[in-house]
């Protein structure tokens, strides 16, 4: 590195599958000799005890643990998240230029106000995205759908390929749950307001390739695929809010290889009781193991698990294990576990392509439903599920067991020797870092 003193300045966002990707970042810039400041709300704050070398700068948010993020609040939350952090951002950037360091603000696409902030005081800028580069496509082509009549998308179309996404279907598209107003001012938050000085994209090259050129194509800046972020650099302790559940990992070591459905729906969704009861009743009856996250709360109307009758929760007992929160990484990359039923975040993908291990998939919102589409139809490792009981039976076993299922593993284990590559020296998302560390020392 040169003479010169380097500050990064990196802006998490405080939610789970946003904020350990941006941990995994600045440990592995750190390591190559950056100082790392860490500016983040104060709602989910990350631990600094687990980082030493950083400096940890609270943003008051005036947002309280009650004002958690949904699906459905997520345009008001976002933007009383970017007006009460920007001004103490900004005097912040303005105390740190005082040092004479250069700085590079490195942000999360969420937390626009960084990006803004930055280029009012001339600094350069680089967002970190956390989803699939596959939602870019979708994203900027919605407005698009809707000026043409395309949407709100009819019945009637809903199974059919929508041409400029081929090979997603108009069922794929995001926000099915909001009106197209609401739709339009989700996407024009999560588009960047202003093209950044780079983009850092937690995906791998060979996964997204076609998304990955449209970015570089749109915005004429420089684009480095850099994933899967977990598996380039270990942090030094776990990077979730929740503590995890661990005895689960000795639980998976009395069960037979390749036989336990792992289920966990991530860190937003908020399922209704019917559903998590058909859930509960597929997995009682499909006679595999399984361990299944039910985040306190996540039932909509239950503390946590109230909701299963008496009989079904001894029942379930005989071969399953339900915990609050798992670690997640350790348990997809333990030899127990046969399938993934998950919600597709993007996070929770990448995860499961790692390991190697084939997905039932129940999407909900954001870029969940795109995930789901390549996972079953493109990399060919997992099946859609219907949230039915009988289905549910059925899906397990046409994973878990059965010459589908077999298929379905030889494509996964295809996919993590692949990733394997990637992330090892001279692949291409280690090539991707360096020339990542490479341009912000140009800059
Ligand atoms: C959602 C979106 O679906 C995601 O695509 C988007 O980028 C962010 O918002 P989330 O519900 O948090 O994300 O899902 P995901 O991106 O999969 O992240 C969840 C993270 O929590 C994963 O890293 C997973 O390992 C972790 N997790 C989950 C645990 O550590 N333990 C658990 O029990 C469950």
């Amino acid at each position: 590195m040169a003479e010169q003193s380097w500050r990064l300045v990196l802006t998490a966002s405080p939610l789970q599958g946003h904020m350990s990707p941006m941990l995994h970042l600045a440990t592995f810039l750190h390591s190559k000799g950056f100082s790392i400041t860490i500016a983040h709300s104060e709602l989910n704050r990350p631990d600094p005890s687990n980082y030493p070398a950083f400096t940890f700068i609270p943003l008051p948010d005036n947002l309280s643990s009650s004002n958690t993020p949904s699906f459905a609040n997520a345009v008001q939350f976002m933007q009383t998240l970017n007006d009460n952090c920007r001004p103490h951002f900004q005097e912040l950037l303005v105390q740190i230029q005082k040092q004479k360091e250069s700085i590079v603000v490195i942000h999360d696409n969420l937390m626009y106000f960084a990006g803004s902030v930055a280029t009012h005081l001339g600094l350069p800028s680089i967002i970190l995205r956390t989803s699939s580069a596959s939602t870019f496509p979708v994203l900027k082509i919605i407005p698009q759908l809707h000026q043409q009549g395309r949407l709100p998308v009819q019945d009637c179309m809903l199974q059919e390929i929508v041409t400029e996404l081929d090979p997603l279907r108009y069922k794929d598209l995001p926000f099915s749950g909001l009106t197209v107003q609401q739709t339009l001012e989700t996407i024009n938050i999560i588009m960047p307001k202003k093209t950044p000085s780079a983009f850092i994209w937690n995906t791998l090259e060979f996964l997204e390739p076609s998304a990955l050129t449209q970015i570089h194509h749109h915005y004429q800046v420089p684009v480095f695929p850099i994933g899967p972020l977990h598996k380039i650099i270990p942090t030094p302790s776990s990077t979730s809010f929740l503590e995890e559940d661990t005895s689960c990992i000795s639980w998976l070591d009395k069960q037979a290889p390749k036989s336990v459905v792992y289920v966990s729906l991530g860190s937003i969704a908020n399922i209704d009781e019917k559903i998590s009861t058909e859930m509960a009743w597929g997995l009682a009856n499909s006679n595999q193991p399984f361990l299944w996250v039910i985040r306190p709360g996540s039932v909509k109307g239950f503390e946590w698990i109230e909701f299963l009758p008496e009989g079904l929760v001894t029942e379930m007992k005989v071969r399953g294990l339900i915990v609050k929160w798992a670690p997640q990484k350790e348990v997809l990359a333990h030899s127990a576990v046969g399938g993934f039923w998950s919600h597709c975040g993007w996070n929770s993908t990448l995860e499961s392509l790692s390991e190697g291990v084939p997905m039932l998939c129940q999407p909900f919102e954001l870029d969940q439903k795109i995930n789901s589409r390549y996972v079953c139809f493109v990399w060919k490792m997992g099946v859609e599920i219907f949230v039915e009981r009988g289905e549910i039976e059925g899906a397990i076993r046409r994973v878990l067991v059965g010459k589908e299922g077999e298929e379905m593993k030889q494509k996964a284990k295809e996919i993590q020797g692949k990733v394997k590559v990637a992330v090892s020296h001279r692949g291409s998302s280690q090539n991707s870092l360096k020339k990542l560390v490479d341009f912000i020392l140009s800059l």
